[in-house]
């Protein structure tokens, strides 16, 4: 079944603490954490300090995604935070390797983005290595864009390269997913789907989990 990971990024910020309780309440798996640096991307959301207050309002595996540059100089510091999982976008790190294996020496789950406007390629020589493969189809940055579909072709090629080596990370798409595209994801090889607006923004964002949880 589907992991739905609700991002907080479409929470409201005064109600942060809140906004993680309720999606448990809602029957979600993880807490996506979009963590934004005004460089990689133009937008700033907040940092470890955030993570740590967060981490005592919820036992979900909180999943924190760093659009920061050079993320080498920080993932120790959102492992300490309480991070489950941290991803960062390669292209962003002058040492990959570095920082996957000072994630992992943390014992935290460590993986990689393939951002909508980078080639798959980006993430591909460490495939071996992470417990989490995430396919944006949206343009990291913003909540509320609308899903690329043609993203899903870096889904594909993630699952192939998965079956075929036998290795085990889990596959996330991040940006537009909702119940009306949820079947699509599934059917690239996504084993977890970032959900912000169609959750946070959702009449009955129980219903929009549950929906997505296929
Ligand atoms: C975009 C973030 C996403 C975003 C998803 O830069 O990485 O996690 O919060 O929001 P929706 O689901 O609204 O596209
Ligand atoms: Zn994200």
């Amino acid at each position: 079944m589907i992991k739905v990971a609700p991002s907080i990024l479409s929470a409201d910020f005064g109600k942060m603490a809140d906004a993680v309780q309720n999606v448990k309440i809602w029957g979600a798996d993880w807490v996506h954490c979009d963590v934004m640096d005004g460089v990689y991307v133009p937008n700033i959301t907040f940092g470890m300090p955030m993570v740590k207050a967060l981490r005592k309002y919820t036992d979900l595996p909180l999943d924190v995604h760093l659009m920061i540059t050079k993320p080498e100089r920080y993932v120790g510091q959102f492992c300490d935070a309480g991070a489950d999982l941290v991803t960062f976008h390669p292209e962003a790190s002058e040492d990959v390797r570095g920082a996957l294996n000072e994630i992992k020496a943390k014992g935290v789950k460590c993986g990689l983005v393939v951002n909508a406007d980078q080639p798959f390629s980006v993430a591909e020589p460490y495939l071996g290595e992470i417990d989490l493969l995430l396919i944006m189809t949206v343009q990291a940055g913003f909540g509320g864009q609308s899903f690329k579909a043609d993203c899903l072709e870096k889904v594909r090629r993630g699952a192939e390269l998965k079956a075929a080596n036998g290795w085990t990370y889990d596959i996330e798409i991040d940006g537009g997913v909702s119940p009306s595209n949820i079947a699509d994801c599934k059917a690239a090889g996504a084993t977890v789907v970032v959900a912000g607006s169609s959750v946070f923004k959702a009449a009955d964002p129980t219903a929009a989990v549950k929906a997505m949880q296929i």
